[in-house]
């Protein structure tokens, strides 16, 4: 028998257990997981964060969006071994402490969302979308925003949201 192959009746696919370290919301986060975890599992599951939901666990919906280095990204498909050493920002990660960022306020001002499932996601784009083009028109935000379902039909809202939130930026 060479070295590396496998064992007599060892399963290949067994998962194998490693330490994958990242930052998520500026602080350093270390797990011991199979690293084909999706990343949406270890944020909920190992480090407690609630706020990044599942929706269709394909990539589909954009309800388990985070942001990685900047940029919005399903949670759901992302094995955690994808952001080892990068940093990830949930949607937890948008306000301050205690006080709310101006984004979740324009949304609470423009009762943008009904039920809310969808809600962390969007936030989290909107948020990528505000960092990187402060001022975007209403056809910026919506293909910003293209990937996000809501099913409760709240897009005109959020979408007004979004630019009550840029326009407070500015004034
Ligand atoms: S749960 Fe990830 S895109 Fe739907
Ligand atoms: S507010 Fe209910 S799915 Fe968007």
């Amino acid at each position: 028998m060479n070295l590396g192959d496998d064992l007599p009746g060892m399963d290949p696919e067994a998962p194998v257990f490693e330490v994958v370290a990242f930052a998520v919301n500026g602080r350093r986060a270390s797990v011991v997981v199979d690293p084909r975890t999706p990343l949406l599992y270890v944020l909920r599951n190992d480090l407690g964060l609630k706020g990044t939901r599942f929706g269709c666990g394909t990539g589909q919906c954009g309800t388990c969006t985070v942001m990685v280095d900047g940029r919005p990204q399903a949670s759901c498909e992302l094995p955690v071994s994808a952001v080892a050493g990068r940093h990830v920002t949930t949607v937890e990660g948008l306000a301050s402490g205690d006080r709310l960022d101006p984004l979740q306020q324009a949304f609470i001002d423009e009762g943008a969302g009904q039920c809310g499932y969808c809600l962390s996601g969007i936030l989290v784009s909107a948020a990528a979308l505000l960092e990187s083009n402060p001022q975007p028109t209403d056809q910026e935000v919506r293909a910003a925003l293209d990937g996000h379902i809501c099913r409760c039909g709240a897009h005109t809202r959020i979408v007004r949201a979004v630019r009550r939130a840029a326009e407070g930026a500015r004034a």
